[in-house]
């Protein structure tokens, strides 16, 4: 290969968009039932891409491409409108898309099982206040569990792609699990009905993935 070519080459390795999206670990009927096909492959295929590729550009010469996504969401307050709704649109999507599952009946570890009984009386009481949290966001945003600075399990919600990761949010934490509840993650399969949509999401939440996170937030206090 001439120089030149491999120059072209290498360039455009390193040209390579900074933020993309992990592959989705499931079929996108996999999930059909709870969340219908058309509605997984235009969420992960066109909002979720475009979260990605939206934050290359919003950070194409800044010291922000450089910097993980956790660093980014950390300093919001200084950085630019598209860079805070991309940066958390892409990190709030690639959370979702591992804490749903086709497995069936997959289970909380008993440590975080003990410790949502221990915050919330109960796991139907926590179903309830998380489905509450989705359910009055007004127009689009997420409802969350996360885990606080002292360790503590609480659940939120923030508006468009904020996330509790972000300096510019009032309840900051290590999220755990994220719901979306922006009309593009329901509306075909459930038009109006958020409510059915966030009961329905409890048959393919990965327990699993939820419980793992909750390791890994701990290990970090
Ligand atoms: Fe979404």
């Amino acid at each position: 290969m001439k120089i030149a070519a491999l120059g072209a080459v290498l360039a455009a390795q390193f040209t390579l968009a900074q933020f993309k999206q992990t592959p989705l670990p499931y079929a996108y009927n996999a999930l059909e039932g709870s969340i219908d096909a058309q509605t997984m492959e235009i969420h992960y295929s066109k909002h979720g891409a475009a979260y990605a590729s939206n934050l290359n550009k919003a950070i194409a010469g800044t010291p922000q491409e450089k910097e993980t996504i956790i660093k980014i969401l950390s300093e919001t307050s200084k950085l630019s409108p598209a860079v805070r709704n991309n940066a958390g649109g892409h990190y709030n999507h690639e959370l979702f898309w591992t804490i749903l599952t086709p497995e069936k009946n997959t289970q909380p570890s008993a440590k975080l099982a003990k410790a949502i009984t221990e915050t919330f009386g109960s796991m139907d009481a926590f179903k309830e206040k998380m489905s509450k949290a989705g359910a009055d966001r007004f127009g689009s945003g997420w409802a969350w569990l996360s885990v606080d600075k002292n360790g503590k399990l609480f659940v939120s919600s923030t508006p468009n792609q904020d996330n509790p990761l972000m300096d510019i949010v009032e309840e900051k934490g290590t999220p755990i699990l994220g719901i979306d509840v922006w009309e593009h993650a329901y509306y075909l399969k459930y038009q109006n009905k958020r409510a059915d949509y966030l009961s329905a999401i409890w048959n393919v939440l990965n327990w699993k993935e939820v419980s793992k996170r909750y390791d890994d937030a701990l290990s970090k206090k």
